[in-house]
């Protein structure tokens, strides 16, 4: 097994990064698959890759393609995921895991019934400042308990859909899944309990009042792990067109020191840390790996080896059950035991 054939279903800004990190991990990208047809055009042209498709079913019966690469809207995870298990394929699809934790047992089934892999696309958990807060958690510089703070601020997203709660389910499914596993990472345990409040700030907003039930757009997010650590987060997809407000930078601190940057972010060549122990305070500054190409290269190892993908159901059911947690307790205003 040395170059890996594989279909990418969805041309949009998942799917032109999935092409591109296929190819730089040393694989064969054979088809696009998009219902909009211009969009899989430009993608297949910009690359040079052979087919096209629309129907995702047409691209996942070719019979040389090894990987199903899944970046299309969550409500399609599933049914997509299911067919190619189905046809013997390995799955990689974006995350979130699935629209429903019913959704991904059918998921998991069918992968599991066909023998195949599945992994799932959380590349920002291979950004080096993850591994490094990782470190230097376990290291004790920081001491314990550890407090993590995230923060996510953005106007209405353009992607209008990112809004429908029967689509995309807002951010608490749709973003902080990135946030709640570097937490888990770094903490290196499970969440306990969580307490959030939340609601819809960009309610009147004419672009998503086409949709039946909006989701929930903006929350803050408190979540207590078994380690005893905790992680907290204030996310909002409910500001003002071209908003200057920002989030702030990711912080860890606990009772010997703490660390400050955006540990998870991806897409930059070099990333600066803020480290303070006691009373000393250091910049690091690291490189950044092409993220997408490190999962798929890891991913790829899984397969040859015979081993686990190293990011698969386990992180997604994870991630997924956090966020139905975190839903829950802005929906009944109570603390939600996992
Ligand atoms: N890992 C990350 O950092 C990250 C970032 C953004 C999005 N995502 C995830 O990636 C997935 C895709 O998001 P995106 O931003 O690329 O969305 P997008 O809207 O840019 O692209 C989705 C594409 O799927 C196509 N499509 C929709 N239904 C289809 C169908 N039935 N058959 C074929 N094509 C279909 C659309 O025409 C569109 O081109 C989502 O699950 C999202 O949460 C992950």
């Amino acid at each position: 097994m040395s170059r890996l054939k594989i279909a990418v279903i969805g041309a949009g800004d998942m799917g032109g990064n999935h092409v591109k990190g296929w190819i730089s991990a040393g694989h064969q990208v054979v088809s696009i698959t998009d219902t909009d047809s211009d969009r899989a055009v430009k993608l297949a042209y910009a690359y040079n890759i052979p087919a096209l498709y629309s129907d995702y079913k047409e691209a996942i019966d070719d019979p040389q393609v090894d990987i199903v690469s899944i970046c299309l809207p969550l409500v399609f995870h599933a049914p997509v995921t299911v067919y190619a298990a189905g046809r013997g394929k390995h799955v990689f699809c974006e995350k979130p895991l699935a629209s429903s934790i019913e959704a991904a047992e059918a998921m998991q089934q069918a992968v599991e019934r066909a023998g195949v892999q599945f992994g799932i696309g959380f590349q920002r958990n291979y950004a080096k400042g993850v591994g490094l807060v990782e470190q230097w958690a376990s290291e004790g510089r920081f001491g314990r308990p550890l407090v993590f703070s995230s923060d996510l601020m953005q106007e209405v997203r353009p992607k209008v859909a990112m809004h429908d709660a029967n689509g995309n389910q807002g951010p608490v499914m749709d973003a902080c899944c990135h946030y709640f596993l570097m937490w888990q990472t770094v903490f290196r345990s499970k969440p306990k309990k969580v307490f959030a409040s939340g609601g819809i700030l960009a309610k009147g907003r004419p672009e998503i009042a086409h949709f039946e039930q909006l989701a929930i757009d903006t929350a803050v997010i408190t979540v207590e792990y078994e380690s005893g650590d905790i992680g907290t987060m204030n996310v909002s997809w409910g500001l003002p067109k071209k908003s200057q407000i920002r989030g702030r930078k990711d912080r860890i601190y606990g009772p010997k020191g703490g660390a400050e940057g955006a540990f998870n972010s991806f897409g930059r060549a070099a990333v600066q840390f803020e480290l303070y122990e006691g009373d000393k305070t250091e910049t690091v500054t690291v490189e950044q790996p092409e993220l997408f190409q490190q999962e798929f290269e890891a991913f790829v190892e899984a397969i040859r080896e015979g081993k686990p993908a190293p990011v698969g159901f386990r992180q997604g059911l994870d991630m997924l059950r956090l966020s139905h947690a975190v839903l829950e307790s802005v929906r009944t205003g109570t603390i939600v035991y996992l």
